[in-house]
């Protein structure tokens, strides 16, 4: 009766990962019990996760074909497209976010264009906005930028709002740290950078005051919610953020934070499913609203009992 903080499945988003061809459900080998589907699997599996009463799923696009540029993120026919068509048509009451950012696509593996060994930050943002209009051309409700390029929320509003989709809410990874934290998610994705790594545009694990800039910024051009990404070493952040905006807040339990919990359950070292909860209420308490999970058809399992 008096407990504070509360976990509903209403929080929770889950990550689904989209591959081509048909009949596909492979497992991931770095997460158990995540795994990468063909948009006909996808339908199904996420008939059954609107089900359970968890609201939204983001999607992550794998390609059959990478180039320099990312430019199959633009395809009308991509893989991404595909699914938010299919979803928007099978599965009634679902929101469908998308992952907006071309790692996966490119065939260097990095968030942006790269010339010289540098990342380019803003000729990316024409090839972003274009992503992001191309999803929700194919019935996406909510576009999600991950690249962390500066001056991308801005650029992704005007272009939705330049071609009708005023009412298309963004999410914006807004504190990304480079996190090594995001390795199990790399395996699943296959977009580990082939060269460097994303320092130059992620932020570094030591700041925090600058996480409130990123914030800022992201606000003052258009986003509707706000992410900390990952969530439980950042938990600090996610407070911050929270207090100081007021605004709605998403956190990213990411794939190291699902992985190192399953790999010990699995060893028997610890109880997997009260581990997952007390975590789960415990990025609540620091004060997101929304979390983006693994864990959330497993959860939703046991909030649903
Ligand atoms: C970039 C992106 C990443 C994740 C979500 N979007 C990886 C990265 O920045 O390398 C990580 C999610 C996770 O680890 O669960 N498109």
């Amino acid at each position: 009766m008096v407990r504070e903080t509360r976990l509903s499945v209403d929080n929770l988003v889950y990550p689904m990962f989209v591959v081509c061809g048909k009949g596909k459900k492979e497992e991931i080998g770095s997460m158990p019990g995540v795994f990468r589907f063909s948009v006909d699997m996808l339908t199904k599996e996420a008939q059954e996760v609107a089900g359970l009463g968890i609201p939204a799923v983001i999607l992550f696009g794998i390609p059959d074909r990478k180039d320099e540029t990312g430019s199959e993120a633009l395809n009308p026919k991509g893989v991404v497209q595909e699914a938010v068509r299919a979803l928007k048509d099978k599965v009634h009451g679902l929101t469908v976010i998308t992952d907006v950012c071309i790692d996966e696509y490119t065939s260097h593996g990095h968030c942006g264009l790269v010339k010289d060994g540098q990342i380019l930050n803003d000729p990316t943002l024409e090839i972003l906005s274009r992503m992001a209009l191309s999803h929700a051309e194919a019935g996406a409700d909510m576009v999600a930028p991950s690249d962390m390029m500066d001056g991308r929320v801005g650029s992704i509003r005007k272009a939705l709002d330049g071609n009708g989709f005023h009412d298309i809410p963004i999410m914006s990874y807004a504190a990304k740290y480079a996190s090594l934290f995001y390795g199990p998610f790399r395996e699943a994705a296959d977009s580990t950078p082939k060269f460097g790594d994303r320092r130059s545009y992620q932020m570094d694990p030591p700041n925090a005051i600058e996480a409130l800039r990123e914030v800022a910024l992201d606000i003052e051009e258009g986003a509707d919610i706000i992410m900390v990404k990952p969530a439980l070493a950042y938990l600090d952040i996610i407070y911050r953020v929270k207090n100081e905006f007021n605004y709605p807040v998403a956190a990213y339990n990411v794939s190291g934070e699902y992985s190192m919990v399953r790999a010990a359950a699995n060893s028997g070292w610890l109880d997997g499913d009260r581990v997952m909860m007390e975590i789960l209420v415990s990025i609540r308490r620091a004060g997101a609203d929304l979390i983006l999970t693994y864990f959330a058809r497993d959860a939703a399992r046991i909030l649903n009992k």
